[in-house]
């Protein structure tokens, strides 16, 4: 167990929140689908979501039990609306004890009556050993972080020489029925600019969705200038010189961070589809729906946000589940309107991607 922590719990103050409590903020956003971050660690050291080097990871008495985890689950479901559950690391396939989690999870019921929705973003490694026992657990569907098929490529982008794992875990992630398979290929220009086509033809053939995603301000300083980006428009571009792209199919979907695009590749033969997600030139916050907590237990409304609820304190200091709720409830009622990063202003949150959790 745990040694107790010096935290005192003070109840706060009368909010002013909708009975039943719900996670909503001041702009009418309400939060249903949770990024519940199980580990800081992680076996690749993505250029874009952590230093080269690594980081220190947190020490294990700072990172949620097993049962914290479950409890926050627990708190997220029954209480403040939660409807959908991504695990999330770091890497979460490096926690030991992902199935159990994921079971637990399975059994709850939302306000809908229904279990949640539990998917899992991972970069594979290991995921073709695994597949098979979490989709036991009630794991529906996952993201695979995938940038480049090229082997030098992506041990550049990823420091380790690991393309062949993730080609096996995403071979088992379909034989284990995984579905839908989405890809996340961060754009970076003249890094993996040139092999955008290649994975999307690796990915419709497969059956999977990519997802190309433009390179966020999350990782070392040196690693993003805004000057850089490949942007969504320029990844159209790209693809429009081997695909021909069809009218975006879910332009009236306000919660769906990516325009999605139906492919046509020579004749009139219908190949798929592919979603571009425009998070730097095209934000899409005004209709987000996530709340987020870190491997060590504090609560971020944004993955930009430059504060943070912390629920590991109150949850070891003896705070009753309605306790937690508010408080949880009390952080995403003060989410800004935007990650800002356009802003003059704009401070990079001092956390990496890798311990806040994609
Ligand atoms: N910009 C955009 N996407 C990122 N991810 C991680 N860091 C960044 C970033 N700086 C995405 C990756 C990965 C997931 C964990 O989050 O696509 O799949
Ligand atoms: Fe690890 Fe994912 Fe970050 Fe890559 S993007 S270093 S796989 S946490």
């Amino acid at each position: 167990m745990h040694a107790p922590t010096a935290y005192q719990y003070t109840k706060p103050v009368a909010t002013s929140l909708d009975a039943p409590l719900a996670l909503r903020d001041s702009f009418g956003r309400v939060a249903r689908d949770l990024r519940m971050s199980l580990t800081d660690r992680c076996n690749l050291r993505c250029t874009y979501c952590m230093p080269a080097e690594g980081l220190e990871w947190l020490p294990g008495e700072d990172i949620l039990s097993d049962s914290e985890v479950k409890r926050l689950i627990d708190i997220g479901v029954g209480l403040l609306g939660i409807r959908e559950i991504r695990f999330t690391g770091g890497e979460p396939l490096l926690r030991q004890s992902l199935a159990e989690l994921l079971a637990h999870a399975h059994a709850l019921r939302t306000d809908e009556d229904k279990p949640p929705r539990l998917s899992l973003t991972t970069n594979a490694l290991g995921l073709d050993k695994k597949a098979g026992a979490l989709v036991e657990a009630g794991l529906e569907r996952v993201n695979i972080s995938l940038d480049s098929l090229d082997p030098q490529t992506y041990a550049r982008i990823s420091g380790r020489d690991r393309l062949g794992d993730v080609l096996r875990g995403i071979d088992a992630a379909i034989a284990a029925g995984l579905h839908p398979i989405k890809v996340n290929a961060v754009a970076m220009r003249g890094v993996n600019e040139q092999g955008l086509c290649d994975l999307l033809r690796f990915c419709l053939n497969k059956g999977l969705q990519l997802r190309i995603i433009e390179h966020m301000p999350l990782g070392p300083q040196h690693t993003w200038s805004r000057a850089q980006i490949l942007s969504a428009e320029d990844v159209l571009h790209i693809l429009g010189t081997e695909f021909e792209l069809n009218k975006v199919v879910n332009e009236d979907d306000p919660h769906a961070p990516a325009r999605i695009w139906i492919i046509r590749e020579g004749a009139n033969n219908q190949a798929g589809t592919v979603g571009i997600i425009a998070s730097v030139s095209k934000p899409f916050c005004a209709n987000c729906d996530r709340t987020r907590i870190t491997a060590d237990g504090q609560m971020r409304s944004c993955l930009f946000a430059r504060v943070e609820s912390d629920l590991r304190g109150p949850l070891r200091a003896g705070a009753s589940d309605q306790e937690i709720a508010e408080i949880w409830a009390g952080g995403m009622a003060a989410k800004k309107a935007g990650h800002g990063i356009d802003d003059p202003g704009f401070v990079q949150p001092t956390r990496f991607m890798s311990e806040i959790g994609g």
